[in-house]
């Protein structure tokens, strides 16, 4: 597990510095990664859950803190990438001392890694960490915070589809496009909202009926499918997976292709459920919108915060993802590599670039 931290059969040379946090008293039990702070301090949410065994807790720590600093890169954020995994299920072990000492060993980082929510923790919470920390972002807006951070990760999404759509079909819109999308939790439903406005018809499918009841309360026009399956099959034009990670398996893609979907382009994380699905995507001439580019208006909106937030200022940079969406795709088809490669090897340019800007000395800074 520690080769693992150290990078032994990675290829981006493994993390920077990896935490176990213990408090005996409050029964705390973390894991801070910080996987790279190249451009900045590690920014990363913290995940509570109730990991079946600590070593899986570790895993998901080091993949997600990785995500985050390709993510924070391509967002052009100067900020590095961590994540935080709390080990425990938030409904039970959730309590004040639980997470103010978690607050205090963030602190003891200073700053190195700043933390925000993530699965299984609310920006209450986040104020209950700022309570031992300053190193906190995704804070309530009571407290100066920006709140929901879904709203821009939607809107994010929304200009990542467009973009791929200007790709594939010469025209930023999905008016008249049959656009699929599973999951209508917090982003998926404001995403829905984007869609109809755009003039798509959209289908829907959700595990949970509340979800589906809402949105369809929103928008009645909204179709429903029974499953995700019974969405692939329905003739899509573009999917969008906005419920768990490893959305994207041999079978889905595979479902996507025989249906004659065009573009996938969706909310959430961690999409492609192994390595080579992407070339796959690529072979069967489905246009993949990298996960960690177009749900990056959340960090975006979080990171602004850190300087007070301006949502104005928060969109603006938000609407950057349709820009650098069309980019990644450009590159893609320049170099014959799949987009999620392309967005690889610019996000690594830029933590190379701007890193090594750092061997200009600067004098009064002692120690940057
Ligand atoms: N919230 C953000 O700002 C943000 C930012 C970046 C990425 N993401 C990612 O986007 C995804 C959605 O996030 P969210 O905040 O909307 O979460 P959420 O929990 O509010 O919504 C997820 C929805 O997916 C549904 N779902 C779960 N399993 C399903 C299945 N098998 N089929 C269909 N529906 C299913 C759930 O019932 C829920 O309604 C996650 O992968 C998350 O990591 C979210």
């Amino acid at each position: 597990m520690l080769s693992r931290v150290f990078g032994a059969g990675t290829e981006d040379g493994g993390h920077e510095q990896v935490v176990l946090c213990h408090d005996r008293s409050s029964g705390l039990k973390a894991i801070i990664a910080i996987h790279s702070t190249a451009l900045g301090p590690a920014l990363g949410g913290t995940r509570f859950f109730p990991y079946p065994t600590e070593e899986e807790a570790l895993q998901d720590a080091l993949n997600l803190s990785r995500g985050m600093s390709y993510k924070n890169a391509l967002a052009g954020l100067d900020l590095g990438g961590g994540k935080a995994v709390i080990i425990g299920d938030p409904a039970q072990d959730k309590n004040e001392a639980v997470l103010r000492a978690y607050g205090r060993f963030v602190e003891s980082l200073r700053g190195r890694y700043v933390t925000a929510c993530d699965v299984g923790t609310y920006v209450q919470d986040m104020d209950v960490v700022a309570r031992e920390t300053s190193f906190v972002t995704g804070r309530s807006p009571e407290h100066g915070g920006a709140g929901d951070s879904s709203i821009l990760t939607a809107f994010g999404v929304f200009q990542g589809m467009r973009a791929s759509a200007r790709a594939r079909w010469g025209q930023p819109t999905l008016r008249g496009k049959r656009v699929g999308v599973a999951g209508v939790g917090k982003v998926g439903h404001y995403l829905v909202g984007h869609l109809v406005e755009d003039g798509a018809t959209v289908v829907v499918t959700d595990v949970s009926e509340t979800a589906v009841n809402r949105v369809r309360a929103a928008h009645p026009e909204v179709g429903v499918a029974a499953d995700t399956a019974a969405l692939l099959a329905s003739g899509l034009d573009v999917y969008a997976p906005c419920a768990l990670g490893g959305a994207l398996t041999d079978e889905t893609v595979g479902a996507l292709g025989a249906a004659g979907t065009a573009i996938v382009c969706g909310a959430a994380n961690n999409q492609l459920a192994h390595p080579g699905v992407e070339k796959d995507l690529a072979e069967r001439g489905i246009l993949y919108a990298p996960d960690y580019l177009v749900n990056s208006g959340g960090v975006i909106q979080v990171a602004d915060e850190i300087e007070g937030f301006d949502f104005d200022r928060a969109k603006k940079k938000a609407t950057r993802i349709f820009d650098t969406t069309l980019e990644i795709f450009t590159r893609a088809a320049a170099d014959g590599i799949p987009p999620a490669l392309a967005a690889d090897r610019l996000a690594e340019k830029r933590m190379r670039e701007i890193s090594a800007l750092r061997s200009v000395l600067l004098p009064a800074a002692r120690r940057s």
